[in-house]
C-alpha cells in the first residue's frame, strides 16, 4: 500500500555498521510511495556506497556541503525546506552529539540545523557508547527540543556485545514513518496554549509567583505539533526549550499574558489555558526596592485581582475558540473542576490533584481527569508527554462533536 505516497523524506546516514541496512530501508520507503533523498556523511560512505543508495532511492546522493555543483542543483537549505521529515538512520553517537551541540560542519548537520520540519533519529552504536552519560544527555536534550528518537533496540551487536544500541530493523523504522505521517488528527487546526507561572512584581527586585514549571503546557505544545497543529505557546518565566516548530511568546505578568492570549485566541481554533496565572497582583509596584524597617514586624501588601484570562476568552462573542482549562486542586477535585467548567463557560477542563506527591506541579508525571458538558475521561498517571498526547487527541475528537 502507498502509505507514504508523496511524502518527502531526507534520509541522513551517519557512520555505523547499521548503514548497510539502509539500502533495504530506502527500498521499503520508496515502495510505499515516499520520495527519499539520501545524505551521507563521510563516515557513512565507509560502510555503504553512494552508488548503492542512489540506485535504491532513484535520486542522486548528496554528501558534500562545499560542492558547488551539488549546491546548485539541490543545496542544503533547499533540501532542508524540501523535507517533510528528516530521518537520521543510523544516528551514530558522534552525529547525535553534533546535533545536540547545534554544529553545522557537514551537509547532514547543516540540513538538520536548517530544517523547520520534524527530525527523527534512529540511534545505532555499541551498547556502552549508548549507555554513556554523554550520549544519554545528548538524546535527552534532543528529545526535549522535539526531536523524535526511534529506538534503539536491544540484542547482539556487530562488535559481539549484547545490549541496547542496535538500530531498529528497517521495517520498524518504516512503521514509525507511517505512524508519523498518518496520525494527524490536528492537521489544519491552530492552537494557542498558555504555560508556566506568572510573576507579579512587588518592587524592582521582588515578585509573587508559584511553583509551576511549565512542563505540562510545553508537553501540550509538543503533542499538538506532533499531531499536526499549528501552535502558539504563550509562556511565563520557565527554563524549558521551545519545542521545534512552535511559535513562542514570552511574558512575565498575568496582565501581559492576558493581552497576548486574547490577541492570539481570536485567531486560533483552540485555546488551552494551562498557565498557573496569579489570581492577584500587588496594587502598586514600588518604584524603588522596599526597605526593611525597625518600626514593625509585619508588612502588608495590598493586592488586586488579575483578569481571568480563560474566562475572558470563553466569553468572546465572536471568534471564540474551543476553550480548554486546567484546574489544579488540593481537595474535592471533581466538584471544583466541574464548577469551574460551568462558571468559566469552558468546553473542557483538565483537573489534577496537586496534593498528591509525584504528579502535577514541578513533576515529570501527571494524572488527569477530563470533564466536558456531558462526559468525562480519566487519564491515569503517566509521563506529562503521554498525558499531553491523550489530552490533545481527546480535544481533536471533541472538536467535531
Ligand atoms: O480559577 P483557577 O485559577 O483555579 O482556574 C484555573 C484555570 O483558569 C486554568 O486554566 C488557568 O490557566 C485559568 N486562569 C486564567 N486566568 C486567571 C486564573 C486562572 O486564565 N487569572
Amino acid at each position: 500500500m502507498q502509505t507514504l505516497s508523496g511524502k518527502k523524506i531526507v534520509l541522513g546516514l551517519s557512520g555505523g555498521i547499521a548503514a548497510y541496512k539502509c539500502a533495504d530501508l530506502t527500498r521499503r520507503l520508496v515502495e510505499r510511495g515516499a520520495e527519499v533523498h539520501v545524505i551521507m556523511t563521510e563516515a557513512a560512505k565507509e560502510f555503504i556506497t553512494p552508488l548503492t543508495m542512489q540506485a535504491v532511492s532513484g535520486r542522486p546522493v548528496s554528501d558534500s556541503l562545499l560542492d558547488p555543483a551539488a549546491e546548485a542543483s539541490m543545496g542544503h537549505i533547499e533540501l532542508a525546506k524540501w523535507a517533510d521529515l528528516v530521518l537520521v538512520a543510523p544516528a551514530s553517537a558522534d552525529m547525535i552529539a553534533r546535533t545536540a551541540a547545534g554544529m553545522g560542519n557537514d551537509l547532514l548537520s547543516t540540513c538538520i540545523l536548517a530544517t523547520s520540519s520534524p527530525v527523527a533519529l534512529s540511534p545505532a552504536m555499541n551498547q556502552q557508547m549508548y549507555a554513556n552519560i554523554a550520549t544519554q544527555e545528548n538524546l535527552q536534550t534532543l528529545e526535549n527540543r522535539g526531536f523524535f528518537i526511534w529506538g534503539p533496540a536491544s540484542g547482539e551487536q556487530a562488535c559481539g556485545d549484547i545490549g541496547l544500541g542496535r538500530m531498529l530493523e528497517p521495517i520498524q523504522i518504516v512503521e514509525h514513518c507511517e505512524h508519523f505521517f498518518s496520525h494527524k488528527p490536528m492537521q489544519g487546526k491552530s492552537v494557542v496554549i498558555t504555560a508556566g507561572p506568572t510573576r507579579e512584581a512587588i518592587d524592582p527586585v521582588r515578585y509573587i509567583s508559584n511553583h509551576s514549571s511549565g512542563k505540562m503546557g510545553f508537553s501540550l505544545a509538543q503533542a499538538a505539533i506532533n499531531l499536526g497543529a499549528n501552535v502558539t505557546l504563550i509562556s511565563g518565566p520557565v527554563s524549558l526549550p521551545t519545542p521545534l516548530g512552535v511559535t513562542r511568546i514570552d511574558v512575565t505578568s498575568a496582565e501581559q499574558m492576558c493581552e497576548q492570549a486574547i490577541h492570539f485566541a481570536k485567531k486560533n481554533d483552540i485555546f488551552i489555558g494551562c498557565a498557573a496565572v496569579a489570581d492577584y497582583r500587588p496594587t502598586t509596584i514600588a518604584q524603588q526596592k522596599i526597605k526593611k524597617t525597625d518600626k514593625s514586624n509585619e508588612m502588608t501588601i495590598t493586592m488586586v485581582k488579575n483578569p481571568d484570562i480563560i474566562a475572558s476568552i470563553a466569553s468572546l462573542k465572536t471568534s471564540r475558540p474551543f476553550t480548554v482549562g486546567f484546574a489544579a486542586e488540593t481537595q474535592d477535585v471533581e466538584r471544583y473542576a466541574k464548577a469551574k467548567l460551568i462558571k468559566k463557560n469552558l468546553d473542557m477542563i483538565c483537573a489534577n490533584d496537586v496534593s498528591i506527591q509525584g504528579q502535577g506541579f514541578n513533576s515529570e508525571d501527571n494524572a488527569i481527569n477530563v470533564y466536558w458538558k456531558d462526559g468525562q475521561q480519566a487519564l491515569p498517571l503517566n509521563s506529562k508527554r503521554k498525558v499531553a498526547e491523550q489530552i490533545i487527541t481527546l480535544i481533536a475528537t471533541k472538536l467535531d462533536d
